[in-house]
């Protein structure tokens, strides 16, 4: 053959074969690669095998997990620095399954961490902590239990959907999200105790929009809660309790903090919560600030906080020099919030004598207590009312 003939050949196969390895789908099933779904049989390289294939193969990946229970006896980092792929999809049909001895994972912070990933989306699946070994052991007040790992978390991230999931029982918090971007989160479910200790739903922080809609939350601490440099969040139709309610905060952790910024709460229900829309700050020195907050269209059954801004968060009274809180809250609308308070405060707004609370709205609220009207209770608390309001305001 010519060379020029083999030149044209060798270049007409590469732009024949190119199109289909860049738009084509490579599936990676972890059955086939070795996984036994007997819940009894570590998964846990089968999974690491699988994602290293998915995020090594050019175009879009999918990984498929079929039904049946996969023990994932060691934390797995999903490391998304060196994917090749655009986009990769977790398929899940069966239970991933924590270690019961919670020693296993005691050296992690988090049993399933994706890392630096680009276009995942996480699909259905069940995921179970085994948390409740670890709970007894922190209840028991004996001391000596590991602090426990967070069942599912995305950081420095962009791109990310997480739809149809479940989680129970995690040792620590469900599902975290830190330094992420771009996330959609719909239709999960989250499920352990009321009284299981730092169970939180699902945590957002250091992260720019993020929605998360249409999810059911129960746990023993936050259903959620959004940390410092948090901003255009939105969380729409979720049903919240048993649980510590939506909580912005605990923010003023440190001294330089990023603030919080455009979040929106809407038509959540709250049932037998200990708060309902929360924001808590340490009474401590801190930059950080959180504006352009609205909770709107809430139901209360049952709350003991409804509405409650507590800025002088302090357990034990430790390290919090002068007792103010430096973080500044302003512009924070609640509009349409109504059902009935556990306490008699059904609305709280305890702000810092260094920064005092501006421009707080509210508009038709109508909270009960015992089906009596409750009350309210204002410090260093300043905005305006509008429609009905029960309690009566004390801005
Ligand atoms: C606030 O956040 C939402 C997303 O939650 C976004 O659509 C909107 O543009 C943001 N508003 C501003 C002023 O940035």
């Amino acid at each position: 053959m010519e060379k020029s003939t083999m030149i044209t050949l060798t270049f007409s196969l590469i732009l024949i074969f190119l199109p289909s390895l860049t738009i084509g789908l490579s599936t990676y099933n972890v059955v086939s690669l070795g996984a036994k779904p007997d819940g009894k049989t570590d998964s846990t390289e089968v999974f690491v095998k699988a994602w290293n294939e998915a995020c090594g193969s050019l175009g879009k990946s999918r990984i498929v997990v079929p039904e049946g229970r996969y023990l994932i006896q060691n934390a797995i980092k999903f490391d998304g620095r060196k994917c090749r792929s655009v986009a990769i999809t977790f398929d899940v049909k069966g239970t991933l399954v924590a270690p019961s001895d919670f020693h296993a994972l005691s050296s992690s912070a988090t049993w399933l961490w994706f890392d630096s990933v680009n276009g995942v989306t996480l699909s259905g699946g069940k995921f179970d902590g085994k948390g409740v070994s670890l709970w007894n052991c922190k209840m028991s007040g004996k001391g000596g239990c590991p602090k426990g790992a967070s069942t599912l978390a995305f950081t420095n991230s962009k791109n990310i959907v997480v739809r149809g999931l479940t989680s129970i029982n995690s040792q620590l918090f469900h599902i975290v999200f830190n330094g992420c971007n771009n996330v959609k989160l719909q239709s999960v479910k989250v499920l352990a105790s009321g009284n299981s200790p730092n169970t939180d739903g699902i945590h957002v922080q250091a992260s720019n929009g993020v929605t998360i809609f249409k999810s059911k939350i129960s746990t023993g601490d936050d259903c959620i809660s959004v940390g410092a440099g948090t901003t255009d969040l939105w969380i729409e139709d979720i049903l919240c309790g048993p649980g510590h309610g939506i909580s912005i905060g605990s923010l003023a952790k440190d001294m330089n903090e990023l603030g919080v910024e455009n979040v929106t709460v809407k038509d959540v229900t709250f049932v037998g919560t200990q708060n309902g829309v929360r924001i808590k700050s340490w009474a401590r020195p801190s930059n950080g600030f959180v504006k352009k907050v609205v909770f709107q269209h809430c139901t209360m059954i049952n709350v003991q906080n409804p509405i409650i801004i507590d800025q002088n968060y302090c357990p034990s009274n430790k390290g919090c020099p002068g007792k103010e809180s430096g973080v500044k809250i302003s512009d924070i609308t609640y509009e349409d919030i109504h059902g009935s308070s556990a306490t008699e405060v059904a609305v709280k707004f305890d702000c810092s004598s260094k920064h005092p609370c501006e421009n707080i709205k509210l508009d038709n609220v109508k909270l009960t207590y015992k089906n009596q009207p409750s009350i309210s209770s204002c410090t260093y608390a300043d905005g305006s009312t509008n429609g009905l309001i029960e309690p009566k305001g004390c801005l």
